[in-house]
């Protein structure tokens, strides 16, 4: 039997210049499995804890000395056993001692070690003998929120590509991006434009300015390439919900005004993917907003379910969305994210993987995405902690041609 043999954890820096973590796995002394913590801005609250309440320095040393003796020696083909080795020496139940980012960094980088060990590719190892289908890509374009400084109220204006190859889709929400650069240039020819966490574009615009220069440069890009594309649009509604109003920079909306006003731009831009319309409360609102306009766009609950299968099993019974998003550090193992991944196939909901704002180079979610079907990646545009995945992905869609 395959043992894992020892472990490393380091402190290393992400795209916003902050700390996460990184953990090598070791299988019989000599295959490595490697990988990194992202880190959210908008977190939601039903998210695991990402580090123990003494911080990160701690957490690290504590893992040291409490979980590393114990981790060693376990089967890293099982990944099940392993995962729940890790919630028993954490002990809580949402990560709070361990910290998640810790516990997801130790639990991919057993899968990334095994899949080594067996002479294969992480995907791979998880497809078996199935055929690979890529995802379609959803880029960030234009941005806000907690990832900007003065920018949009609704965090994300993004781009989906429906390309032949996963490459042609990813290269044309590149042209997407590029297109909104030069919009915006001439549209704010006096004023200096930056990006975002996610390398989306910032620019002082309001949110309709936003999804109409995102809906032009997709027909510019769609007419160009001749690929079929559209607008998805992530709110991260809860970071502008407050005692019961939607806050549009001083023009607040109640929950049916909101509604009303999500279900407009759905229409009349043909958006495809909604994320996050409403706060992370709202299961009721969610299921009326669904109801209302679900059989048009996917609906996509990110801190509403929080890649937690008892909230999605939830919103499962209300029928509050048709569509999950996958962030394995919200939940904090591969096997937790697994068993969500499964629950939502189970009920036909779409399902998007997901990068976070604060990001490292680290690739694992292209695999993911790969080895579990899921439709559709959300990884940004352009940058490299973003291109790390686009770029691993136009590998793997090249080791399936082969
Ligand atoms: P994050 O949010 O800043 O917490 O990663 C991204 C998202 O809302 O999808
Ligand atoms: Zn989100």
């Amino acid at each position: 039997m395959a043992k894992i043999s020892s472990a490393k954890i380091r402190k290393i820096i992400d795209s916003r210049g902050n700390a996460t973590v990184e953990v090598d796995i070791f299988v019989d002394g000599k295959y490595m499995g490697r990988a990194a913590a992202p880190a959210g801005a908008s977190k939601g609250a039903f998210e695991v804890k990402d580090y123990p309440e003494e911080g990160i320095d701690f957490g690290i040393m504590q893992f040291r000395s409490v979980a590393i003796p114990k981790i060693v020696g376990s089967d890293p083909l099982d990944q099940k056993g392993f995962d729940k080795l890790l919630h028993e020496i954490d002990g809580s139940d949402d990560f709070a001692v361990m910290g998640g980012n810790i516990a997801i960094a130790t639990s991919l980088a057993v899968a990334k070690a095994a899949a080594k060990s067996e002479g294969m590719e992480l995907y791979r190892m998880m497809l078996k003998k199935g055929k690979a289908k890529m995802p379609y890509p959803v880029g960030n374009i234009i941005g806000g929120g907690k990832h900007a400084i003065n920018g949009t109220t609704m965090q994300e204006f993004l781009s989906v590509a429906f390309g032949k190859t996963y490459s042609d889709s990813a290269f044309a929400n590149t042209i997407v991006h590029k297109r909104t650069g030069e919009l915006l240039k001439k549209r704010f020819s006096d004023y200096p434009i930056g990006l975002g966490d996610e390398k989306a574009w910032v620019a002082a615009m309001g949110d309709m300015e936003a999804v109409q220069t995102l809906s032009d440069a997709i027909s510019y890009t769609s007419e160009k390439t001749g690929m079929a594309m559209g607008p998805a649009i992530d709110l991260a509604a809860s970071s502008f919900y407050a005692d019961g109003m939607y806050d549009y920079k001083g023009r607040k909306l109640t929950t049916p005004e909101q509604i009303e006003f999500i279900s407009g731009i759905v229409e009349k831009f043909s958006v495809k993917i909604l994320e996050d319309p409403l706060d992370e409360n709202d299961f009721e609102g969610f299921a009326e907003l669904t109801k209302r306009i679900g059989k048009k766009t996917i609906i996509v609950g990110d801190d509403l379910f929080v890649t937690n299968k008892k909230r999605l099993s939830q919103g499962i019974k209300m029928g509050a969305a048709n569509g999950v998003l996958i962030k394995p550090n919200q939940i904090g193992t591969l096997s937790d994210m697994i068993e969500t991944v499964e629950l939502a196939k189970k009920h036909n909901y779409e399902m998007v993987i997901s990068h976070r704002s604060g990001e490292t180079e680290d690739s694992t979610i292209a695999h993911l995405a790969v080895g579990l079907g899921i439709g559709y990646i959300k990884t940004g545009t352009i940058g490299g902690e973003r291109t790390a995945k686009h770029n691993e992905l136009i590998r793997i869609e090249e080791m399936e041609r082969a």
